[in-house]
């Protein structure tokens, strides 16, 4: 076994390589990108494992004040250290890296391929525009038809690629952030309100994230979303009804931008052995 840091009472911060004396025991958990869904993850990992160390690799230094208080070892540098990890999960966004694809690589790279290696993709490769039904067999957009998805189905493959696992994501929300606080925030949106979205708490996608990374699969997709796929009007409708947001939204100006897609994964469900514990949106605003 191997001693382990004592992380609980906030954790220590690391330069370049780390400290070179430190030990990774069996169940610690690197994560890449600990946003919002990644310190989540760092929470329920910490239920399920006590006593496990969590490294959190971040893009700046500007956070790590805060992730050292909640118990995760910031560092720039975990993935281009000497150290491997039992279980690592990706889940920083692609739109703040310059090079997204390289530092998947050196994370997968970072894998000591006993545990898990879980990346957090989203649900927008599914080739479905007209608002039609989809699941995870659903084919994908085609490589080379969008930049966004190019860029997505590209780091799935590399996580495929070491044995790693992605986990697909619908929208996610939480009470002060996703689709409906953004457009609260704005009040006209230049969207067709028509457009059907998808969504999964964010603490149901953390849920997700370690239940996948606990049964270590392999070169599996799943898909995370709470199989209530809503329109933008309806959800901004059961916002402005439920009375417990005090910004007042105004109007959906679209006609033309495409629909979207009505999601389910009653087999990823199936498979992990998950529920979402925010069941919908509506269920959702009635627990605030
Ligand atoms: N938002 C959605 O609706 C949605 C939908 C589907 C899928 N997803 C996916 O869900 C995941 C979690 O999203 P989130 O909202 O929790 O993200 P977030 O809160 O915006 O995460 C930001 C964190 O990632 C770090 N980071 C960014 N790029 C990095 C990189 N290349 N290497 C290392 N760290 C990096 C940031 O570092 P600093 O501390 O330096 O800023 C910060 O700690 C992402 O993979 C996202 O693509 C999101």
């Amino acid at each position: 076994m191997a001693t382990h840091l004592h992380v609980s009472q906030g954790a220590p911060s690391h330069d370049f390589e780390g400290t070179p004396s430190l030990e990774i025991g069996q169940h610690d958990l690197l994560i890449v990108g600990p946003g919002v869904l990644g310190r989540l993850v760092a929470q329920t990992w910490r239920q399920e494992y006590p006593g496990c160390q969590v490294f959190g690799q971040t893009l700046t230094t500007d956070h790590h004040g805060e992730l050292i208080e909640i118990g995760i070892s910031p560092s720039l540098n975990w993935t281009r250290g000497k150290h491997k990890f039992p279980y690592i999960i990706f889940c920083a966004p692609p739109y703040q890296s310059s090079d997204y694809h390289g530092d998947i690589r050196l994370a997968a790279l970072s894998w000591n391929g006993e545990g898990s290696f879980l990346f957090t993709s989203s649900s927008a490769p599914y080739d479905c525009n007209d608002n039609g039904s989809c699941d995870e067999d659903t084919p994908v957009v085609p490589i080379g038809r969008s930049r966004r998805t190019d860029i997505l189905l590209n780091a799935e493959n590399i996580v495929l690629e070491y044995g790693g696992s992605v986990v697909r994501l619908a929208g996610l929300y939480k009470e002060d952030k996703g689709a409906h606080a953004y457009w609260l925030e704005k009040g006209i949106v230049e969207c067709r309100p028509d457009h059907i979205l998808n969504l999964i708490h964010y603490e149901d996608a953390a849920s997700l994230s370690v239940a996948v990374l606990k049964k270590q699969f392999r070169r599996h997709i799943f898909l995370g979303c709470d199989n209530h796929p809503l329109s933008r009007q309806e959800i901004i409708d059961l916002v402005n009804q439920s009375g417990k947001f005090s910004k007042k939204f105004e109007k959906f100006t679209g006609t033309d931008d495409p629909l979207g897609k009505r999601l389910n994964n009653s087999r990823t469900r199936q498979e992990v052995g998950w529920e979402p514990k925010y069941s919908s949106f509506a269920y959702f605003l009635e627990t605030l």
